[in-house]
């Protein structure tokens, strides 16, 4: 019955915009994990804010809040970059990147009213003169609500500037407000080795606290990834399986069929190990993994994780050649078009050995995953854009059919397709039908798509707002991102210091041939 204290949600009050949700069932109220933290007024700063990352996502992402009702009512946006201009021009270029990049064509009252709330800082991040000037603009902002307002600093510039901005924001004395939150947003990368993720954490906790930072990766906001907890923690079938007495092994794949395109300066210096795996992937690995929080609040939530990161043994030099394989794409084929290679792009240097895929054996070594091997393999330029995670489970003991009938029988699997094609396979024997006992693999399948009829918002979106929430859960904390870094230090330094030429991979293929022999006997990859 409905409760006489809520109202009913009538039709005519769903948005014309969005088919309602297929899922919404009032016999089954959804169950939110968190009690949902509200979003104080918040001032948010961006650094950076004329950059590929805020023009793409940011914008968009603060847009869509918008038109979602998600901001608070008291919401400002400041945007701080070196490029001289008005306050004005900013604004047509906020409104120009909403335009082009949003996932929902603006509303033009919604826009307008975002866009009113817009200012511009220029300068140098190194520059004190900025500081003052964003502190005029801030308290500009605080007089006419006549209270405080809580801030959020989005560093979403070329990292050699995080520390130069925290250090400044915090000797300028715009890192602590009375009376509101401070709070700072770190971009990756968060250094590009074990010793400079140390040396970064030092120096932003050197002027703030943990419980101000939020280092993000984008991945902890896509649905998908946070569906991984509702699904193993939301039902209890998985569980008695979900150990190294059911499981054979792990494969997780983030593939891309795009290549590097105007990013040479920052991806030769960094290649396929540092760019996805050292963060998005190892995140995955421990979703897979990790043991059911006691809550999820963000300390049990990271806790387990960081667990997980611990149990990976960090691999000895003379075993790197053995679980770590490193290619580069050269020329090929894709979406229909030639392309080129790797060393031919536009910025790269001359004979480079930056990989742009990698793929890795790794092990946890606790009670649950004990001789379980995780399979991790990224790379650009591949068949196509899939990221998935596939866990396959041991065969059956004992196989009761006739030779013929047996052929099709394979080790059952799971898959989470985190993107495209968002959802859930579970692959099982079936009989074909007839008069004979024949089986052969069919699909169990959940697809976002037609189970939900609402868009899933941008892992951006989230973001966002946790971070002016103060919920840091979706966000890497200190501890973990060093734990990461522990594990992937020694396979970089091991490549750095034979710096023989890459293994090539034709474009638009499955990766090199060499990726194999990291598989344990009787392993593959999944095509791609
Ligand atoms: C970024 C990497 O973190 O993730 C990019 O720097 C990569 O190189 C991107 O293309 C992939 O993200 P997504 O959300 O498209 O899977």
């Amino acid at each position: 019955m409905a409760s006489t204290q809520e109202p009913e949600v009538s039709a005519s009050m769903a948005s014309t915009q969005e088919p309602a949700s297929a899922a919404v069932d009032p016999e089954n109220p959804l169950v939110e994990g968190l009690e949902r933290l509200p979003v104080a007024p918040t001032t948010l700063t961006i650094f950076g804010a004329t950059g590929d990352l805020a023009q793409r996502k940011l914008l968009p992402a603060l847009y869509n809040l918008a038109h979602e009702g998600g901001l608070p009512e008291r919401f400002h946006l400041v945007g701080v970059s070196r490029g001289e201009k008005e306050h004005e021009d900013y604004r047509a270029e906020c409104e120009a990147a909403i335009r082009n990049f949003s996932r929902r064509a603006p509303d033009e009252e919604v826009l307008k009213g975002l866009l009113e709330h817009v200012r511009y800082v220029p300068g140098m991040f190194d520059d004190e003169a900025v500081y003052g000037e964003l502190q005029k603009t801030l308290e500009g902002f605080e007089e006419r609500a006549g209270c405080a307002l809580n801030r959020a600093f989005y560093l979403s510039t070329a990292p050699m500037f995080f520390p130069v901005i925290v250090e400044a924001l915090g000797s300028q004395g715009l890192d602590r407000r009375e009376g509101a939150e401070v709070r700072v947003v770190i971009e990756k990368p968060f250094g590009t080795s074990l010793q400079e993720a140390r040396e970064l954490n030092r120096r932003v906790l050197g002027v703030f606290e943990e419980t101000q930072v939020f280092r993000i990766d984008h991945y902890l906001g896509k649905e998908t990834v946070q569906n991984m907890m509702a699904f193993r923690f939301a039902n209890g079938m998985f569980e008695p399986l979900w150990n190294r007495n059911y499981i054979d092994s792990v494969q997780i794949t983030a593939a891309e069929d795009i290549g590097i395109g105007s990013r040479a300066g920052y991806y030769d210096h960094a290649g396929a190990l540092r760019d996805l795996i050292q963060n998005h992937m190892l995140q995955l690995l421990c979703h897979v993994a990790m043991e059911p929080p006691v809550s999820f609040t963000a300390e049990e939530v990271r806790n387990e994780k960081v667990k997980v990161l611990h149990a990976i043994g960090a691999p000895l030099d003379d075993e790197v050649a053995g679980m770590a394989v490193r290619a580069q794409y050269g020329p090929g084929h894709v979406g229909g078009e030639d392309v080129e290679g790797y060393l031919e792009e536009e910025g790269v240097r001359e004979g480079s050995i930056t990989e742009t895929y990698a793929a890795l054996r790794l092990e946890v070594d606790n009670w649950r995953w004990a001789g379980v091997p995780f399979y991790l393999r990224a790379g650009k330029r591949l068949a196509r854009k899939i990221t998935e995670i596939a866990v396959t489970l041991k065969p059956v003991p004992h196989l009761a059919f006739s030779q013929a009938g047996s052929l099709g029988v394979r080790p059952n699997q799971l898959i989470l397709t985190l993107q495209p094609n968002e959802g859930v396979t579970l692959q099982l024997g079936a009989k074909i039908p007839g008069t004979r006992m024949m089986i052969r693999p069919v699909n169990m399948e959940f697809l976002y798509g037609t189970s939900f009829l609402s868009q899933s918002p941008e892992a951006y979106e989230r973001l966002i707002m946790d971070a002016m929430r103060g919920d840091p859960t979706l966000f890497t904390r200190d501890d973990e991102v060093e734990a990461q870094w522990r594990i992937c230090d020694p396979i970089l330094k091991v490549w750095e210091a034979t710096p023989q030429a890459l293994a090539q991979y034709e474009s638009g293929s499955q990766g090199p041939e060499q990726a194999n022999e990291i598989l344990d006997e009787g392993h593959s990859w999944r095509a791609i």
